[in-house]
């Protein structure tokens, strides 16, 4: 079998931003974020420097978390109004996700996003390029040929990618995600570490997810809790972008695993935010996965060693791994069961047959190296809303 590594050309380091902004060609410059990030007046910034250069640029600051496919035909309705040839996405996964998509429908209005696959040509590139600058550290979408969005009628997120989704150009600035707050900082870090440790155990994995996956583990154990400890602390928030950027090259091409079935579901059924779903659901998922299987205990181990855990039985040694997660996230605030994350019993319940259906129809689950039944998932779910590792 073929297989292709995309990244798309990555710009870090002192002044990324400006210099590549400058040398950037096009002409009608389309700039897509959200009220937030609008209000912390990146967006004018990247507009100043490009009027500079005679640039025509159009803002439009209307992206909402999780987009619904309403909200990225209206995207596409304004790039096509502005005839854009250059998409800037600046914000959060949300942002950059609501730009690709809606640059498909830009190119090609007549393609559902639903139907997008990774096999089928998309054939974009006619009419613009993409660039992204996440603000949030983070999704890696910046990096990554994936995108979710939400349908309107039910809320269920899927997920899909293809190779043409992958951005042209990601500049990592950190001086974007500066005014990225704790809880914020906690969540989306633990994004980036579920990217990197399910890309390490899915059925796709490969020698060049494998390599990104590694640095981004060491990396979030190092990086995260100093970020979390002093927001303005530059040098760590730099380093959790690049890990994050890592962690979406790695599972951009292998493929994230049941932690993010799970997760896209809560996102869809009970609006838990991305990387607080993910990472409640990451250490029950590596004691689910490593249970009488020893492959993927021994991948787990892999993963365990670098972070200091030495224990000659892989299972042992993946069960360890869990628990120093646990105790990455407390160091964080990082709430350790769904119950402690705000969700109530009531909304749990009622949510619950909802949760196992969509979490069974995520496409991400297919790329567990252990299946799952509905009665797995819904157990999980069960042990993730009181906290209890998972022992089946
Ligand atoms: N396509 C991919 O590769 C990929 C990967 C992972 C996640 N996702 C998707 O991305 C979305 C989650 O993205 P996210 O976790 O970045 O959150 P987000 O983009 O949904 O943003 C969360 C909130 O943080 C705000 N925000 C953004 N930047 C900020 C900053 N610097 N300071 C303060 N607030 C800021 C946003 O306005 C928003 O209100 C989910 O829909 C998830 O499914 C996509
Ligand atoms: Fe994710």
């Amino acid at each position: 079998m073929v297989w292709w590594f995309s990244v798309p050309k990555v710009i870090f380091g002192e002044d990324a931003l400006t210099t590549e902004l400058e040398q950037l060609s096009g002409k009608n410059a389309f700039i897509l974020t959200d009220k937030v990030v609008m209000g912390f007046g990146f967006p004018e910034r990247i507009s100043e420097i490009l009027h500079d250069h005679q640039w025509s640029v159009a803002i439009w600051d209307n992206a909402e978390p999780d987009p619904r496919v309403s909200s990225v035909k209206s995207a596409a309705e304004a790039m096509r109004r502005f005839s854009t040839d250059t998409i800037i996405a600046v914000g959060g996964g949300s942002v950059m996700d609501t730009a690709k998509a809606a640059w498909v429908l830009y190119e090609h209005p007549e393609i559902q996003l639903e139907a997008i696959t990774p096999l089928q040509p998309l054939d974009l590139r006619h009419k613009a390029r993409l660039v992204c600058i996440p603000t949030t550290a983070g999704t890696g979408s910046e990096a990554t040929k994936a995108v979710v969005i939400r349908e309107d009628q039910t809320g269920r997120k899927f997920a899909t990618n293809n190779a043409e989704l992958c951005p042209d150009i990601a500049i990592l600035e950190p001086g974007f995600v500066k005014g990225l707050p704790k809880e914020l900082t906690a969540y989306t870090g633990l994004d980036a570490l579920t990217h990197a440790v399910e890309a390490y155990v899915s059925v796709w994995k490969n020698d060049f997810s494998d390599a990104c996956t590694l640095k981004t583990v060491q990396m979030v154990f190092e990086w995260l809790p100093k970020s979390v400890a002093d927001l303005t602390d530059l040098q760590a928030r730099e380093k959790m972008l690049i890990a994050a950027d890592l962690a979406g090259m790695s599972f951009s091409n292998s493929q994230v695993a049941l932690g993010h079935s799970l997760g896209h579901s809560l996102g869809s059924v009970l609006r838990v935010q991305h990387g607080l779903a993910v990472g409640l659901s990451l250490p029950l998922t590596i004691e689910y996965n490593c249970k009488d299987k020893p492959e993927t205990a021994k991948l787990y181990a892999e993963l365990a060693a670098l972070v200091g855990i030495k224990k000659a039985d892989p299972e042992l040694a993946a069960r360890a791994f869990a628990k120093k997660i646990r105790q990455l996230q407390a160091s964080v605030g990082f709430p350790t069961s769904l119950k402690k994350a705000g969700v109530s019993e009531k909304d749990f319940n009622d949510g619950l047959d909802k949760l196992v259906q969509y979490a069974m129809m995520d496409s991400s689950i297919t790329m567990n190296p252990r299946d799952i039944d509905s009665g797995g998932i819904r157990k999980m779910y069960e042990y993730m809303y009181s906290g209890t590792p998972v022992d089946f």
